[in-house]
């Protein structure tokens, strides 16, 4: 088959690592017998340095017309550095969200046991962790009128949520619970704030429909905080966009790195998909930086565009590479050996075509002496 993807490299370590999931996906294009035609568009800090725009029009369009998007990262320090900045790379983002009506942000946090170790928790408190978050990505406060007052000394966003818009969210999440372990967390700050509440009546009305699953409610600090001392006891958590974007930076901490979370962002008719991580400026061209996110978020784009087999082929390239240590240095302790973005990249693509390798292989790039890279 023939399918058109929008790829949005965007800043900072983002074109690297999206250049090893469209390795991934070169590899199963050929594996798979399909054709894969990327379509490269900018946002962020690169489209306002190209045209003053961190969403040219070009882009919005290249991505409706497109079957999936493929995103990497946005942002760069000198907007982080100065707040007065009007034009931003994270409006580009923002906006592209709205445009394409992307309501809908799941991101899987799973434990693999290869990683908990890189965690800063205890391994018997992460092992088994396995997490879907329904994040609502259209509405709540970042969407909501927002003024700085003239004289520069008070300033608000308004937090507004229909029951539409709570309603289309809610469904999804507890379609994946009834798929999953059949729970579903409201994570909300009903005790005081009014579209909390709203939340809650909303969703509390919904799982009548879902009798398989069982609704639970956690305030949002609180959230926070049994996601680090109990992550097990979560299946599906469901949460408004700021505390969904909170609370999934915390999840990741329960995942063993965030260098390894993909997550997905679903509209009607269009989806996103895209590396938890950030832009990491630190290590930014330097050819270090984890890919296996962004290959992960290929998998999720391949997954969405109903190709399951082939998904599950970069699942399990990810997994040989972890198993082997085939990885970059985020993931090793000192001292130990660790390979290059390009590197992790080529091994899980060549995985992809030729599962067969012998074990020398493996064991030669293990050592840093790549026969077949
Ligand atoms: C995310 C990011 C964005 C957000 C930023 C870059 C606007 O943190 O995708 O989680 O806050 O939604
Ligand atoms: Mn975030």
């Amino acid at each position: 088959m023939k399918y058109t993807i929008a790829v949005i490299p965007g800043d900072g370590i983002g074109p690297e690592v999206t250049n090893q999931a469209k390795k991934a996906l070169d590899a199963i294009a050929e594996v798979y017998d399909h054709i894969f035609i990327y379509k490269e568009a900018k946002m962020g800090a690169c489209a306002i340095d190209a045209t003053g725009d961190p969403l040219p029009e070009e882009t919005i369009e290249i991505c409706k017309k497109a079957d999936a998007i493929l995103f990497g990262a946005i942002g760069a320090l000198k907007y982080d550095n100065d707040p007065t900045l009007r034009i931003r790379p994270e409006q580009g983002l923002l906006r592209l969200r709205q445009e394409l009506d992307l309501f809908c942000n799941v991101i899987p946090v799973k434990a693999y046991p290869k990683l908990v170790k890189n965690s800063p928790l205890k391994k018997e408190i992460i092992l088994g962790t396995d997490i879907a978050i329904y994040r609502e990505l259209s509405g709540g406060m970042y969407f909501g009128k927002k003024e700085l007052s003239k004289d520069g000394k008070s300033a608000y966003d308004v937090s507004s949520y229909t029951v539409e818009e709570i309603s289309r969210i809610t469904h999804l999440a507890f379609q994946a619970a009834q798929e999953r372990k059949k729970k579903v967390t409201l994570v909300d700050k009903a005790n005081v704030l009014e579209t909390s509440r709203l939340w809650r009546k909303t969703v509390a009305e919904i799982a009548k429909q879902y009798k398989d699953v069982t609704l639970d409610f956690m305030f949002v600090d609180n959230a926070a905080m049994q996601i680090i001392i109990d992550p097990k006891q979560f299946d599906v958590i469901l949460a408004e966009n700021l505390f969904g974007d909170i609370i999934s930076d915390v999840a990741c901490v329960a995942g063993g790195s965030i260098g390894i979370l993909a997550s997905s962002s679903i509209g009607g008719k269009n989806a996103l998909f895209e590396p938890i991580h950030g832009t990491y400026p630190q290590v930014t061209g330097k050819d270090i930086a984890n890919p296996i996110a962004s290959i992960l978020s290929a998998a999720m784009l391949l997954e969405y565009l109903g190709l399951h087999d082939e998904a599950d082929a970069i699942q399990r390239a990810v997994e040989k590479s972890l198993d082997l240590g085939i990885t970059t240095q985020d993931l090793k302790v000192k001292n130990q050996y660790s390979a290059s973005t390009a590197k992790v990249g080529d091994f899980i693509a060549d995985y992809i075509q030729n599962q067969e390798d012998s074990n020398l292989n493996f064991q030669n790039i293990y050592m840093g002496q790549s026969t077949i890279i």
